[in-house]
């Protein structure tokens, strides 16, 4: 039951004098969120054809210079619900399995606008200051890692990486007795990364952001199963050991982007681990895939783990804006990512986290610390996780993850059973890869070609949402699967659709 707006404690606007051009709106949050609810509720059933690209129809209504003069706060409310929300992005919709994204599930939608509204900054003693820290730490035992590990919410696994590498490159600099955020890599000797090809591109970003350069990540290419190849990675580091160079960290993927296969973790950990080399693992999309036992196996001991990215934001569907990134040493942590103490922040590092009632809101912070990471001023961006992970329970996850492989698996089976597919990688999570190969069809520039098409097609009709990749060299149609949405019906759609598609373009050709 929900009680209707109560007038009397409706606080008064503040007075402001006649003609103030700062017409900000500071009260009324109900009524703007009741203006806006509607279309986000029609919004959520994705009725109708999908209008976000149609441009003509929405920029005209959109596109303008800065305004001298605001319009009020109504005409705003009124944009959002008549241009904005309808035409929205429709990556929650049942059959988007694209690339690795997905919308909010309804719980995370509203812990965002609660921490928002009611949680401003994360770092001080409030209800979601706590609840940001322990979403870290129920993350971290879900996702089994040691008791002893520290984690950090971050914008995404972009950033959940660069948290991660940061640490490598202060472990590497510490070994030489350098203190690299400190002092810079100056005298750090070539640092070298060490991580497949299929490796997301932020590692290699976040190379260049932290001084070791992108050139410096040595590409160790893929064995007979697609995963990093372990000879390889020896050979390179023993050749870097040699010449003097600095190995910093050994990358592993827990999932890779493009068709989800998990590298040899354990084995690469070891291989790190005996040169004292740092292993960092991108589980960004697929880290979530250890919560299927029939898989959990592939990732090994996640002590052998010296950080870790995982994105709430994908498989666990929170809002886009939340990463994690997980390490093994705190104190390590802290000395990579040190924000100096200033004048106007004293508190902050004078205050341990208060046990009891702090006599003042403003004496105290309460957990986690802005030195395990990039932000200093955050939103506390594990409300809406700790909501998710209340509503659903760790088993709730467990079950989403299973069901996503299984989808795959779906995908992959009929791929094996029609005569005109043909399965490109065998999905190891929720990751299936195949194409539309009609007999007789051999040429493979005439195949990528067709498949184009047909991916296109399928975005036209809007229905049957994959994204593409390339696998061995060819264009792959891609189904990933994260999104709670996503459902049987649209799995089985996806192939039909693709078969009937396919049928009608060859046909022409
Ligand atoms: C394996 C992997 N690593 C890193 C990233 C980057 O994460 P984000 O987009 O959250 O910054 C992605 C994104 O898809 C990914 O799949």
């Amino acid at each position: 039951m929900t009680n209707p707006p109560d007038d009397r404690y409706r606080p008064a606007a503040p007075a402001r004098p006649q003609g103030d051009p700062d017409v900000a709106r500071v009260d009324r949050l109900d009524e703007a969120v009741a203006t806006i609810l509607p279309a986000l509720e029609a919004f959520n059933r994705f009725e109708g054809p999908d209008r976000a690209s149609l441009r003509s129809e929405w920029l005209p209504d959109l596109d303008e210079p800065l305004p001298d003069e605001g319009v009020g706060a109504d005409a705003v409310l009124a944009t959002l619900r008549d241009v904005v929300i309808p035409r929205g992005l429709r990556v929650g919709h049942p059959g988007f399995a694209s690339w690795v994204t997905t919308a909010p599930s309804t719980t995370a939608a509203a812990g965002q606008l609660a921490a928002a509204v009611a949680s401003p900054q994360r770092w001080w003693v409030q209800p979601s200051n706590h609840l940001d820290t322990m979403a870290v730490r129920w993350l971290i035992e879900l996702l089994g890692f040691p008791a002893t590990y520290v984690g950090t919410f971050t914008s995404g696994g972009s950033t959940a990486n660069l948290v991660g590498l940061g640490a490598a490159r202060q472990h590497a600099a510490e070994r030489l007795g350098i203190d690299a955020a400190l002092d810079g890599l100056g005298p750090v000797p070539e640092p070298r990364v060490y991580a497949s090809p299929e490796t997301h591109h932020v590692v290699a970003r976040a190379m260049g952001v932290l001084g070791l350069g992108r050139t410096n990540l040595r590409t160790v290419e893929l064995d007979a199963d697609r995963r990093a190849d372990l000879r390889q990675l020896r050979t390179f580091i023993a050749e870097d050991l040699a010449a003097g160079r600095t190995p910093v960290a050994v990358v592993g993927n827990a999932g890779d982007v493009n068709t989800g296969i998990v590298d040899p973790l354990p084995e690469m950990a070891a291989i790190a681990h005996e040169h004292d080399i740092w292993f960092h693992v991108d589980g960004a999309y697929g880290g979530w895939g250890m919560l299927d036992e029939r898989v959990e196996a592939a990732f090994g001991d996640r002590s052998l783990y010296d950080s870790f990215a995982v994105d709430p934001h994908k498989w666990l569907a929170a809002p886009v804006g939340t990463g994690l990134a997980v390490c093994r040493d705190g104190e390590l942590l802290a000395r990579a990512f040190t924000i100096e103490p200033g004048a106007y922040d004293r508190e902050r590092h004078e205050s341990a986290e208060p046990t009891g009632d702090p006599p003042a809101p403003w004496g105290a912070l309460g957990g986690g610390t802005a030195d395990w990471g990039v932000d200093f001023s955050t939103p506390a961006r594990g409300v809406p996780v700790w909501a998710v992970l209340k509503e659903i329970g760790a088993e709730g996850m467990r079950e989403r993850v299973r069901r996503h492989n299984d989808f795959a698996r779906m995908v992959a089976q009929r791929a094996r059973e029609e005569d005109e597919l043909e399965l490109l990688a065998e999905p190891q999570l929720s990751i299936a890869c195949f194409r539309y190969r009609p007999a007789g069809w051999d040429e493979p520039e005439r195949l990528d070609a067709l498949n184009a098409d047909i991916l296109a097609e399928l975005r036209r009709e809007g229905r049957s949402l994959p994204s593409s990749t390339v696998v061995g060299g060819a264009f792959a149609i891609r189904a990933c699967y994260i999104n709670p949405r996503n459902d049987r019906e649209h799995v089985d759609l996806l192939v039909d659709d693709v078969l009937e598609i396919g049928r009608r373009l060859s046909a022409v050709d």
